[in-house]
């Protein structure tokens, strides 16, 4: 009953959006996509949810006798590698826009036929998926992908694909762009007038500073890892916990992190732009209200905006110049897709789109040893346990130039960190022959800002 009503809403939904198009072809297509999308759904609520969801109402299996701890056992890993609550919500403004990652995650499983898990089905008949809604599963993920992540201009055939071309530019307001740098590059937003935002986040360094733990005022280093600045923007949330939930809202953090600049307040650092007549004329001239904290950071904002790299050879591949990636780059990007690298570092920025436990498949933390205050990751924001070990999954736009890896900064080659993601997130031992394959395609991912490419020439500005 529940299946078939939410179908109908979904249908109902559909309409309401159709109405407002007009032209026939969008009713039959928005009619299809519709259709589809109910056929989806009934499998998935079916075949998937009871153990990707949180709270199902219907846990059909509990009452199985002898098999308990297995489902407990599947229910609790289940959420922790794929949480579907919510995704199939029918209040979205979006009707059946489920995240990157869930569709990228569902591809994956459905290709390599390993959901329901084997325990599972072998006590469950019928719990399989059937061939034809194997087939339902994916082309619903490739209509999705085209629908409402492809960047624009991926070639038809790359439009499926799980990762997309990065956009030249979004819109910015330029005034606000050229005072955002250069209150980016300004020393004055730290206590002792040392350290600047482009201290720790270097062009030279790919937005980074290639060290385990930055430095910041007299000496400090932190406890975590600096990412990139660059493509930042499109990060679902900032830091790796997340705990700012957009680039101005960042951009108001590390004036005041005592190992970072240590300023004590904005009235501080205000006193000083102040003081400086040419600055405050032109900061006046874009923002009339003068000098705050929140205008400050929203011009810093604004500039992060144009910290794009697009144009790398991956870029130009998607767009369909078969020839930007050599063959053992082309099999490095099967490879990524094949050990699951894709299902979690896709999009147009590579990643940046959900948090992840970086203890997935296996304990890293012990493994590793020496714990550190950032290891909490996402609990450390939100406080509660079950997001204990999870982090932002990172951009690999330019990752060649962005080591050392992780938020504890311990992988210093790419190889590693290709090794360490196999073992922990991925749960595939990826041997030497791929990795340098992998590695090879990542290469692929370093980009062009303002038209020079990253860790060639110096870049300037
Ligand atoms: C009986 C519980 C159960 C059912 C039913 C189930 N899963 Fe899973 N799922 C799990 C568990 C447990 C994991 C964790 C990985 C593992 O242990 O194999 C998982 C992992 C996943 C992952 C993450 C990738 C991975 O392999 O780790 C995806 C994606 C996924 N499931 C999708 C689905 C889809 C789609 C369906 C429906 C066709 C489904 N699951 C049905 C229990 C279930
Ligand atoms: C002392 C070095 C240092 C300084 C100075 C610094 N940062 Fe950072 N930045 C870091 C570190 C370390 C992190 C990661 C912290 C975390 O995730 O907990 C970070 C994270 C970020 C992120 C989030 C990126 C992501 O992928 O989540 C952005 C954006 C950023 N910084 C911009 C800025 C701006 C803007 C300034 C100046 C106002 C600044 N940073 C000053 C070291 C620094
Ligand atoms: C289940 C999600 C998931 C999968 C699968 C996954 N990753 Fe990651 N990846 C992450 C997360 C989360 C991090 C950050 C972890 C941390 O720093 O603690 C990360 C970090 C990385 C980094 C370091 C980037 C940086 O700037 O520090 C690289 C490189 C990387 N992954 C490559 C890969 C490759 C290659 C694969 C496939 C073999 C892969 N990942 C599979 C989630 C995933």
């Amino acid at each position: 009953m529940r299946i078939r009503a939410n179908i109908l809403a979904a249908s109902a939904l559909m309409s309401v959006v159709v109405l407002s198009g007009a032209a026939d072809a969008a009713v039959s297509s928005a009619r299809n996509f519709s259709r589809k999308f109910g056929v989806v759904l009934t499998v998935v609520q079916e075949k998937c949810m009871a153990c990707h969801t949180r709270n199902y109402d219907l846990p059909f299996y509990a009452r199985i006798p002898g098999i308990k701890e297995i489902i407990e056992n599947d229910y609790r890993n289940g959420l922790r590698a794929l949480n579907l609550t919510g995704e199939f919500a029918f209040n979205k403004p979006l009707p059946g826009k489920i995240s990157e990652v869930a569709l990228a995650k569902t591809e994956w499983v459905v290709l390599n036929d390993t959901m329901p898990p084997a325990k599972f089905a072998m006590v469950h008949w019928g719990s399989r998926l059937k061939d034809g809604e194997k087939k339902a599963l994916l082309d619903w993920v490739r209509t999705v992908r085209v629908r409402y992540y492809a960047t624009g201009t991926a070639s038809e055939k790359m439009a499926r694909e799980p990762l997309q071309p990065m956009p030249e530019s979004v819109p910015v307001d330029f005034p606000k762009v050229d005072i955002g740098k250069k209150l980016c590059e300004d020393q004055r937003l730290s206590v002792d007038n040392t350290v600047a935002c482009a201290t720790c986040h270097d062009h030279k360094k790919a937005g980074t500073d290639n060290r385990r733990f930055s430095e910041g005022v007299r000496g400090q280093s932190g406890n975590v890892n600096a990412p990139t600045v660059y493509n930042a923007l499109f990060n679902v949330r900032q830091f790796w916990d997340g705990r700012a939930a957009d680039l101005q809202e960042q951009a108001g953090v590390p004036p005041f992190n005592p190992v970072e600049m240590d300023s004590r307040d904005w009235d501080q650092i205000i006193a000083k732009f102040a003081a400086d007549a040419e600055l405050t004329e032109e900061f006046k001239a874009v923002y009339p209200d003068g000098w705050s904290g929140k205008n400050i950071t929203d011009a810093i904002a604004e500039y992060e905006k144009i910290l794009l790299t697009p144009d790398s050879r991956l870029d130009k591949w998607l767009r369909g110049k078969g020839y930007a990636l050599s063959l053992e780059e082309k099999k490095g990007y099967e490879r990524f897709k094949a050990y699951r690298c894709a299902t979690c570092h896709v999009g147009k920025a590579v990643g940046g789109q959900s948090f992840e436990y970086m203890d997935l498949k296996k304990d890293y933390f012990a493994d590793r040893g020496s714990p550190l205050a950032s290891d909490a990751g996402l609990k450390g924001f939100t406080g509660k346990d079950e997001d204990l070990h999870k982090f932002k999954v990172p951009s690999l736009r330019n990752v060649e130039l962005t080591w050392p890896y992780f938020h504890d900064g311990t992988a210093e080659t790419l190889d590693e960190a290709v090794r360490v993601m196999g073992v922990y997130l991925s749960g595939l031992d990826v041997p030497m022959v791929d990795r340098r394959l992998i590695v090879a395609f990542l290469r692929t991912l370093t980009g062009e800002y303002h038209g020079q490419r990253l860790g060639g020439k110096a870049v300037e500005n």
